[in-house]
């Protein structure tokens, strides 16, 4: 009966492409506003992010993104982002410095980029990682906040004269070394220096390496001394709040206060102002709007002898007929005093 061929192409057509756009999303909510694309190839793209008018937040445009290609960037500065989490991060690629010498220690095509990031945005200082690579270098990364008119230094040195006492893995100043970025940066501009040029290492190593990388996304291993030639950028994490209030601040106009319902403010240490998440017993996008977890959809929520009851923001516990609960909250059988002198 159901052996019609189209009928079977179309019924196939459907459940694949329904299967693919739920199993693909790594949220079990909406994460954007109705009407509005939540993805952008394998990207999620979480409210406040969106695309085009009304589905960012539209306070400010720095959450605008555009997808072309399925690639997800931001509109105006056309510069790409990829794993935005609610959490308050995103990953964008940041380019790889370099310091290279030839015959007669003449330096090829330095490459000392900077990345400069809009409002109101910063580097994560915990997560990244400034990393310089190489067997003469020394590296240092610095530093612009919003607040400070000066800027801040880090940096690390790095030596070796044979490659047999580099170790793979291993960032202790010989071959890698790393060190954290200052905190509160909007911008870093990384620079290189050798202290003789590569001389004596440039057969295994003519050229140096620095970079600040999501410290989860580099591996060090000693091939890195050369084959990094050819890595052009590396990913690092960026934070987001929705502005540089505080949530006092952030909660005095009401019309503007980005957390939605059963959601709350709060300001990490470090981070440039407030963010929103979900209160607890709720889950969803707190931008939006969170919703009740039925906790009772875990089916051991209460044990075999229980029966879960779910409540707005919560859940309790009560026992099955023939049994009640014991003094750490477990069902067990009543009448059965024997079981606790035996056990
Ligand atoms: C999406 O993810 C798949 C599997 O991880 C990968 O092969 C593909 O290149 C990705 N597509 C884009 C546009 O990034
Ligand atoms: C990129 O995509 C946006 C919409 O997402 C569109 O308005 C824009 O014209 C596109 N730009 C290019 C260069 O294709
Ligand atoms: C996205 O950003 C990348 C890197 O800056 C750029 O090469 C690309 O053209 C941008 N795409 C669009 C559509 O703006
Ligand atoms: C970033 O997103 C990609 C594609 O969505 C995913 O495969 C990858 O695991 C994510 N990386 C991290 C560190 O979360
Ligand atoms: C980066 O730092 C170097 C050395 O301190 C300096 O010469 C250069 O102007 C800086 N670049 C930017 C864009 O600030
Ligand atoms: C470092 O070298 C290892 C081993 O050859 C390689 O797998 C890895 O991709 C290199 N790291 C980068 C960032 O290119
Ligand atoms: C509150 O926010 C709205 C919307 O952005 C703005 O027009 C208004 O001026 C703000 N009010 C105050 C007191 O800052
Ligand atoms: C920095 O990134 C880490 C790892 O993703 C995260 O746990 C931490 O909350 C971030 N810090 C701020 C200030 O957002
Ligand atoms: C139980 O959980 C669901 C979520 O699936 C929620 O919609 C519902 O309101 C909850 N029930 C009560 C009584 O709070």
């Amino acid at each position: 009966m159901v052996s019609n061929p189209l009928l079977l192409v179309v019924l196939f057509i459907l459940l694949n492409s329904c299967s693919s756009s739920s199993s693909s999303s790594a949220y079990n909510f909406p994460i954007a506003k109705p009407g509005c694309l939540d993805r952008c190839g394998n990207e999620s793209i979480p409210f406040p992010f969106g695309i085009g008018e009304g589905c960012y937040l539209d306070q400010s445009q720095s959450f605008s993104v555009e997808c072309n290609s399925s690639q997800l960037n931001f509109s105006g500065t056309h510069y790409p982002i990829t794993n935005i989490s609610l959490e308050g991060q995103f990953r964008t690629p940041n380019y790889v410095a370099y310091d290279c010498y030839g015959e007669g220690d003449q330096k090829v095509n330095p490459n000392h980029p900077w990345i400069k990031l809009g409002d109101p945005f910063i580097f994560n200082s915990t997560g990244n990682k400034f990393t310089v690579i190489g067997c003469d270098s020394i590296g240092v990364v610095e530093g612009t906040s919003y607040f400070r008119d000066y800027n801040t230094k880090s940096g690390c040195t790095s030596f070796c004269y044979l490659k047999e006492d580099v170790e793979d893995g291993s960032c202790s100043s010989i071959g890698c070394c790393q060190t954290s970025i200052p905190g509160g940066s909007r911008m870093i501009n990384v620079t290189l220096a050798s202290s003789s040029n590569n001389r004596f290492v440039s057969s295994f190593n003519p050229c140096s390496f620095a970079f600040v990388v999501a410290e989860d996304a580099f591996q060090f291993s000693a091939d890195n001394l050369t084959n990094l030639e050819s890595v052009v950028t590396l990913p690092v994490i960026v934070d987001w709040v929705i502005s540089h209030n505080n949530c006092d601040e952030a909660k005095t106009n009401k019309s503007n206060y980005a957390c939605k319902e059963n959601s709350e403010c709060y300001v990490e240490k470090g981070a440039l102002g407030y963010r929103c998440r979900c209160s607890k017993g709720y889950e969803g996008n707190p931008y939006l709007g969170c919703q009740d977890i039925d906790e009772c959809g875990n089916p051991d929520q209460c044990g075999k002898n229980g029966v879960c009851i779910n409540t707005t923001g919560s859940y309790y516990c009560n026992c099955k007929k023939g049994y009640h609960q014991d003094a750490e909250g477990r069902c067990v059988e009543k009448n059965n005093n024997w079981a606790i002198i035996v056990g």
